[in-house]
């Protein structure tokens, strides 16, 4: 490993020493550390590989094998441990230990393999578990809008357009429509991991191994389902990251409209929900305040996701082949997006258990502003009226509404008829709140029979 002049994985080459801000801009240990665990099992496994070309003998593989282990094991429960200033990179930190505990043995386990090769298996060995903590963060934040959605199953909120109240809804149709969403993310990051789990390595530097090492047998220790084709792409492909950091700005995204929702209904304007004191802050100026400062985080962060998304396709673009040094930048930015969504869905998860829901209000608020005119128009409909002369008819009787300062409810059926001979007795049942609803009972409306539907179905779906 070079001399004690130049301490550095290149050390024959070298005469000269690093310069000292250089080398501190290089390092990516401070970071890439957390590969520390996946770095040592692709470890072990390239180990069995090379045993299996014939490089190692069973003796020096089981050597290093068992320093491999106890590398990990120190890692594991000595946090000191990585309080290593010189290591570039977790590669060479492990490797340097490696050597450390058995010497020439140690100076073994690289042939046939490169950091280019490492680094994008570890990658994927680490991405590949954070999906799966990810995929059951999903799940739990799911469950707490069903949760939320069966707790109050026959609450009615207004729904809006332009934000402005359009029909009613349930209010576990919206749980629900939240719910719809974060399928999709799941089903994402479902597609994106079979696309992670291919092995790169014994794609070596980039022109592949001269070794007889069973890339298959490799693949299969660490539980790859694939083997990278070829081996320029393998070390220089970040395709998964940057579809890792698209998928995760798409939970984001979902969840920032969840929060402005929260946000917006939590307002004094508006009132439906209140959050509990577990999930809010106040003000240290106005003694009354009560903000959703975990939602604002929450559509807050979305940005800091979608930058990383950003920041990948901006430092993959125009690499030429192979492996680039830039390509180093992938590994804070997918860190910090796992992180990110992750605490986001647990937090929202725990402010949507934490949501008291004012069911007299959010209901009046659905009864009031004319959310039932589509039905007097469908009512017109039913009785024999084209469409566009409801919709027409029924906008003048809106007006007349306006101006006397009423529902439509409560205009008198001498008044209606005025407007359309076919409006009779039975359109003021058409008009309640519980009507309006009933009526949307194809699948996917809000009907309060085919919430309750979907309700079990999206229950039997989280299994
Ligand atoms: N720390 C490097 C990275 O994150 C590891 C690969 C370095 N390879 C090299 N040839 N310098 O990308």
């Amino acid at each position: 490993m070079g001399d004690a002049r130049n301490r550095n994985l290149w050390g024959g080459r070298f005469t000269g020493e690093t310069d000292r801000g250089f080398a501190e801009f290089n390092r990516s240990f401070g970071f890439d550390r957390r590969l520390f665990e996946v770095d040592v099992r692709a470890s072990i496994a390239h180990c069995d590989g090379l045993a299996g070309a014939g490089v190692l003998t069973t003796a020096e593989s089981n050597q290093i094998k068992s320093a491999l282990k106890a590398i990990l094991d120190r890692g594991q429960t000595d946090a000191g441990y990585f309080d290593e200033p010189s290591s570039e990179d977790v590669h060479s930190f492990v490797e340097a230990r490696l050597v450390e505990m058995i010497g020439d043995a140690g100076r073994k386990l690289h042939t046939g393999r490169s950091r280019n090769d490492q680094v994008a298996t570890d990658l994927r060995l680490w991405l590949r578990d954070e999906i799966d903590r990810l995929a059951a963060a999903l799940r739990g934040t799911q469950e707490a809008l069903l949760d939320l959605a069966e707790a109050h199953s026959d609450a009615a909120i207004p729904g809006y357009t332009h934000l402005q109240r359009a029909q009613p809804v349930l209010l576990a149709h919206w749980c629900l429509a939240y719910f719809e969403m974060l399928a999709r993310d799941r089903e994402r990051f479902a597609e994106v991991r079979r696309r992670v789990n291919v092995l790169p390595l014994g794609s070596a530097a980039l022109a592949g191994t001269s070794y007889a090492i069973d890339r298959d047998a490799v693949a299969h220790a660490l539980g790859f389902e694939a083997v990278s084709r070829n081996s320029l792409d393998a070390v220089s492909d970040r395709d998964f990251c940057i579809e890792f950091a698209s998928a995760a700005s798409l939970v984001m995204m979902h969840l920032s409209r969840l929060a402005e929702d929260i946000i917006l209904y939590v307002t004094a304007e508006f009132g439906f929900f209140e959050l509990s004191d577990a999930v809010a802050t106040g003000s240290s100026l106005m003694p009354q305040k009560k903000n959703p400062d975990s939602m604002e985080l929450v559509r807050g962060k979305a940005g800091r996701v979608f930058g990383h998304l950003t920041a990948l396709l901006a430092t993959m673009k125009g690499l030429p082949l192979a492996y680039n040094k830039d390509m180093q930048e992938d590994k804070e930015a997918i860190f910090d997006a796992a992180d990110t969504v992750n605490h986001c869905l647990n937090v929202t998860a725990t402010v949507l258990r934490n949501i008291r829901l004012n069911e007299a209000r959010a209901r009046a608020a659905a009864g009031q502003g004319y959310l039932n005119a589509t039905e007097l128009a469908d009512y017109l409909v039913r009785k024999g009226m084209p469409f566009r002369e409801a919709h027409e008819t029924v906008g003048r009787i809106v007006v007349q509404a306006i101006e006397r300062k009423v529902e439509l409810s409560h205009l008198s059926l001498a008044d209606l008829k005025s407007f359309s001979t076919l409006i009779e007795q039975d359109v003021f049942a058409s008009l309640s709140l519980e009507q309006t609803l009933a009526t949307k009972a194809q699948i996917g409306g809000t009907a309060p029979d085919r919430v309750a539907e979907e309700l079990k179905s999206a229950r039997g779906r989280l299994q």
